[in-house]
């Protein structure tokens, strides 16, 4: 097997089952677009499920042979696959940003990243990451909008994929503004919360509020005690959920003169404590902060209230599982084991400010939490993660899981040796099904045939394959996913 533009000496997926991996991290194929009929598809789609599955992530990680020097560097392509008719239209392209189209003209890392800096000194690193548009993915009030934390979100064209340029909200956010990869949206009103770092003088966390329609209705800062990692937060039926933890620069002026990479220099300092800022939906008021023993983690799962208590789990990581996901992410062509924790719930009363800790049934080491959209704000007893189960490949995601969190059992899906997969989304039955009866979504890319296949799993038992939609290319390992349905 070959592996195209990709360090030869740090290749050899199938010597090497820890690696067998490797090859999903070749760089795709730009503006592919065709069919998959139904007598191509293995399974039945079932006639209600109707919607565009929507994919983000790095899909090019490297340049010349050279690779980049973290996976969050990567440049984003979005794969939407059209489920209409029981068949499949799939589409991909990679977002045009600055960075992917005179990078591609140089053939040269010209952007400083998280992982490495730009060639010619400080002079050429005054900027924050490049945008790379690579990590989350929604579509809301009409417009398809990739998501990388460092900058603005991007606008594509849902069904050309033409890349429209960076989304402003008509000039709402500014050039140097920041958007989550975490939005959320609120079943009920429709509204979509988004919140990014702020930069200046003193830490804040610009929050947004984007309509229905698509418009920035509301606008605020929550100031915070220190410039942290936060890239995730939660939402309930009435507040927003922070829990800022405590990653900062060892030495920001090594960083400031490009003597370190962005990257290299952020750590783990849990001296400097963690907070947890509770804010209203209704006007960006903070209602509560509280304080948590500190610990590292990315994503959160659904949050609700129960009387005075947030209820908020968390896929948090002990500082090895931190360290391997950070070892990996620096080394995708040599690095077995991506990141993965541990789905622990939280409960905060915010009227004494009492927490409470407890880790939560799981099958497998996992990350990328999902639950059913329409229940966001209120008690859910299912989430869905990608983890990484024991068999002969376990060098990445290989598996998907559903943790029942009242049942206090796991049930695991495992891909197959050599067969991989990221983050699921769960597509409900119909409006009116019950939580956990409908459909789990994925990308499954297969080493062995170098080809990637959409999976539809039945979510109520986590075994039935319903359908297999095979590509005639291979979608990169990614990060997250969404759904819009038609
Ligand atoms: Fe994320």
């Amino acid at each position: 097997m070959t592996i195209n533009n990709v360090n030869e000496q740090a290749v050899s997926p199938w010597s090497d089952p820890q690696l067998a991996h490797v090859s999903g991290f070749r760089t795709a194929e730009d503006n592919l677009a065709y069919e998959i009929t139904a007598d191509e598809i293995r399974g039945k789609i079932p006639d209600d499920l109707c919607g565009i599955f929507l994919r983000n992530g790095p899909a090019r990680n490297e340049l010349a042979g050279k690779p980049f020097g973290h996976w969050f560097d990567g440049d984003g392509c979005v794969h939407t696959f059209r489920i209409e008719n029981g068949g499949v239209k799939y589409r991909s392209s990679f977002v045009k940003t600055p960075k992917y189209v005179e990078e591609t003209r140089a053939q040269a890392v010209k952007f400083r990243s998280y992982g490495h800096n730009a060639p010619g000194g400080f002079l050429k690193n005054l900027h924050m990451p490049a945008n790379a548009a690579n990590t989350s993915i929604i579509h809301h009030g009409g417009k398809l909008l990739t998501l990388f934390e460092g900058g603005l979100p991007w606008r594509m064209d849902l069904d050309t994929l033409a890349t429209l340029g960076p989304e402003t909200f008509d000039g709402a956010l500014k050039k140097m503004d920041t958007f989550s990869a975490h939005g959320k949206l609120h079943p009920r009103t429709g509204d979509y919360f988004n919140f990014g770092m702020g930069m200046g003088a003193r830490p804040k966390i610009n929050l947004y509020k984007i309509s229905p329609q698509g418009s920035m209705v509301a606008r605020s800062a929550l100031p915070i005690d220190q410039m942290a990692f936060c890239h995730d937060n939660a939402m309930t039926e009435n507040y927003l959920v922070f829990m800022v933890m405590p990653v900062n620069f060892t030495n920001p002026l090594k960083v400031l003169f490009a003597r370190d990479t962005i990257d290299n220099n952020m750590e783990f300092q849990p001296e400097h404590g963690m907070k947890v800022y509770v804010v209203s939906l209704s006007d960006f008021s903070l209602v509560r902060t509280l304080e948590v023993d500190p610990f590292m983690f990315a994503h959160s799962s659904n949050c609700w209230e129960e009387g005075d208590e947030l209820v908020i789990d968390v896929v948090a990581m002990s500082a090895q599982d931190g360290e391997i996901g950070t070892r990996f992410s620096r080394n995708l062509f040599s690095q077995p084991r991506p990141a993965t924790g541990q789905l622990t719930r939280f409960r905060m009363n915010i009227k004494t400010g009492q927490i409470n800790r407890e880790v939560l049934p799981s099958g497998i080491p996992s990350e990328f939490p999902q639950w059913d959209w329409r229940l966001t704000g209120s008690p859910t007893r299912y989430t869905y993660t990608a983890g990484i189960c024991e068999n002969e490949t376990p060098g990445f995601y290989n598996a998907v899981q559903r943790v029942d969190c009242q049942a206090g059992e796991a049930s695991v899906y495992d891909c197959g040796p050599g067969r991989y997969t990221s983050e699921p989304i769960f597509v409900p039955r119909n409006a009116e099904a019950v939580e956990g009866d409908g459909y789990l979504l994925f990308v499954v890319y297969d080493a062995g045939s170098e080809l990637s296949e959409l999976m539809i799993l039945d979510a109520s038992n986590m075994a039935d394959e319903i359908a297999s939609v095979p590509l005639r290319n291979h979608v990169p390992h990614g990060f997250h996913c969404g759904f819009t349905p038609l």
